[in-house]
């Protein structure tokens, strides 16, 4: 038996923003829960392994990816005052705007980040000071085994640095549907980024949560290659976290190590570690470590999950050497 909303042999070379050559075994694009529901069955019945993927903006995909890849795009937004609920295929970035446009603030500081709202909570986005979980009040999910509906309180979501239930222990259990968020009526930034405020002075726009968005749009299209014209994950590897008594122990070998303090610890930034240790700019096959941003990894032609591995290894070693520090992926390697 076939189903109408699953296509076999399917390239996922346009659907991954790293353009790796990918073919799924079966392909789903739900628009509906029960168009989803029909997929997880349609996997039950033919015990087939599950991927699922929004747009794709920071994952690592194999060659033949088996079973069956579900790209979740249900769409819909909607809000109640400031709370607002936005189903997992929208764009990120669309919501941003929207919020923006109904006067609906805290997310200004997480504009142009790729990827779909379904996958913000799994790695707990963050960028420019600010981080997804500040706003988030519940996941809802579906257990992909049981079909189970589940609305997951904020507090139940483990979020991290980077990381979430979603994307950690239950990863393979919960397929995300919908968000909602706790957003704020005043039109207060988070301006802890000291980026953002040189950036907002030089500007010369005014105080505000829409020229936050502006700046911060700027900042990336200026810090980071753009993924429509060098496929790229952003952030390849986290932010290395150290405790207090490594801390001493790093400033007086390395003294111009930049750190960071925050909740969890103290934060060096990798794309630092990387290039001092030599590796920006180095390459694999037609990947290639940016020469814009130490932490991004391009692809500039054909690359393969197999190079990515590659030069991501050489990266780690690179900088375990020079430093004795180990850097963590971030996007997920199927
Ligand atoms: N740096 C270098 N070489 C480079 C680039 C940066 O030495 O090629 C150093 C600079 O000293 C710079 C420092 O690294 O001051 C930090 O760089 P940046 O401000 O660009 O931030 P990041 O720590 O590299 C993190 C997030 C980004 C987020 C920015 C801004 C992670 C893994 N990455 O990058 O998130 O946009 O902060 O808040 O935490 C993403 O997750 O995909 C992502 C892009």
């Amino acid at each position: 038996m076939t189903s109408d909303i699953i296509k076999k042999n399917v390239s996922l070379r346009s659907l991954n923003s790293l353009r790796l050559d990918s073919v799924a075994e079966y392909l789903a694009t739900p628009a509906s829960l029960d168009a989803l529901l029909e997929a997880l069955n349609y996997a039950r019945d033919k015990r087939l392994a599950i991927t699922v993927l929004g747009e794709a903006t920071n994952v690592v995909l194999p060659p033949r990816l088996p079973g069956l890849a579900i790209k979740i795009c249900l769409q819909g937004l909607e809000h109640d005052g400031t709370r607002v609920q936005a189903r997992a295929g929208e764009n990120w970035h669309q919501l941003v705007n929207w919020t923006l446009d109904l006067e609906l603030y805290g997310l200004e500081n997480l504009s142009l980040i790729p990827g779909t709202v379904g996958a913000a909570p799994m790695q707990n986005i963050g960028a420019y000071g600010v981080e997804l979980s500040e706003f988030v009040q519940e996941v809802h999910a579906i257990n992909r085994f049981t079909l189970e509906q589940h609305a997951f309180a904020a507090e139940d979501c483990q979020f991290g640095y980077r990381t979430s239930l979603f994307k950690d222990a239950e990863a393979e259990a919960w397929i995300i549907i919908n968000l909602v968020l706790q957003l704020r009526a005043e039109d207060s930034p988070d301006l802890t980024y000291t980026g953002i405020i040189d950036a907002l002075s030089e500007s010369g726009l005014g105080l505000s949560a829409k020229s936050v968005a502006s700046v911060v749009c700027d900042l990336r299209r200026s810090k980071l290659p753009d993924p429509a014209s060098n496929p790229n994950v952003g952030s390849f590897f986290k932010n290395v976290v150290v405790d207090r008594s490594r801390v001493a122990e790093l400033r007086s070998a390395h003294p111009d190590m930049p750190m960071f303090t925050a909740q969890d610890g103290y934060r060096i930034p990798s794309a630092w570690l990387i290039e001092q240790a030599g590796m920006k700019g180095k390459s694999v096959g037609d990947l290639c470590v940016s020469r814009q941003h130490a932490l991004v990894l391009e692809n500039n032609g054909r690359a393969s999950a197999e190079e990515v591995n590659k030069l991501a290894a050489a990266v780690k070693q690179a900088v375990a050497e020079r430093f004795s520090l180990q850097l963590e992926q971030e996007p997920i390697s199927y």
